[in-house]
């Protein structure tokens, strides 16, 4: 089992991706919330999206790789119905939360991380099977084929400009984004079935402010992709990054923009 290095922050993800849990009131929709709901929250993060329904549902188990995210979880929301636990989800199907038990598994813009490991991509979506009762859900909302195109390109040109070669370069990208007939044909052999499944293209505007930015972005969310080159030419590779993106994401008005992609669905378990 490969160790994961935590390089979330939640002061971070406030500063550089606070419109993440923001912008979420499709797939909270298509949650639809019940009183008698157990849920389980497939990378939670620092659980201001399990917050947003929590109330609304009996219980909630919020699962995340980030002992830092998790920690901030459980300060800002940890109450009686809701529990919080670093979990790899690479690894789901070793845990005894895959029981057959849950009434809905919801994971919001967490899967195209959790997924990237090719090795264990279709046992995590089958450990999500096998958690839930029959005739339980899998609300999901991930970043889809083409997501975040022009700062992924952006960010494998400076690896290569840095050294490395394409092949390295592609092999340090974190990031799995799934085209919707991939999802469909995944999700449908492992025994859901998929009631609905969406590709929305949805600029979304980046924050300002100290931290934030496609400074911040490039810094927390391309992590993985810049901890590919030595430890000493980091920052110089995030500065070139955003260099070369400042005219591409520019509007007239100052307004940064990034072309999120968002591949969404409701996948059920079929009942006994
Ligand atoms: C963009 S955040 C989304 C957090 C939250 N769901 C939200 O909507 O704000 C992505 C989360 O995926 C988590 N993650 C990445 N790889 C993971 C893994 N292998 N297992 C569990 N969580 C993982 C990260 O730690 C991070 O908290």
């Amino acid at each position: 089992m490969e160790e994961k290095r935590d390089h979330w922050s939640a002061e971070a993800y406030s500063a550089s991706a606070s419109f993440v849990p923001k912008l979420t009131e499709t797939v909270l929709q298509y949650l639809s919330p019940q009183q008698h709901d157990k849920v389980l929250d497939v990378g939670c993060g620092d659980g201001k999206f399990t917050s947003k329904y929590v109330c609304r549902v009996a219980s909630v188990l919020g699962i995340d790789s980030s002992p830092a995210m998790i920690e901030a979880a459980k300060r800002d929301f940890g109450a009686d119905q809701t529990e919080f636990r670093v979990v790899d989800c690479r690894y789901l199907d070793r845990e005894d939360i895959v029981n057959g038990t849950w009434d809905k598994v919801v994971s919001n813009a967490a899967l195209h991380w959790i997924l990237t490991d090719s090795t264990t991509r279709v046992s995590v979506l089958k450990a999500i099977f096998d958690s839930l009762r029959p005739g339980g859900a899998f609300v999901f909302e991930m970043g889809g084929h083409g997501n975040v195109p022009e700062v992924h390109t952006a960010l494998l040109a400076t690896l290569v400009h840095h050294g490395l070669s394409i092949e390295g370069a592609r092999e340090a990208s974190p990031w799995f984004f799934p085209s919707e007939s991939w999802m469909r044909e995944t999700l449908e052999s492992i025994g859901f079935i998929v009631e609905r499944l969406e590709v929305e293209y949805r600029p979304t505007r980046l924050t300002v402010g100290a931290d934030g930015g496609i400074e911040g972005w490039v810094k927390l969310m391309g992590a993985p992709m810049l901890e590919a080159l030595d430890p000493a030419r980091r920052e110089d590779a995030a500065r070139w990054a955003c260099a070369l993106l400042e005219t591409i994401i520019t509007k007239e008005d100052g307004s940064r923009w990034l072309g999120y992609v968002r591949l969404r669905g409701v996948a059920m378990k079929p009942q006994l």
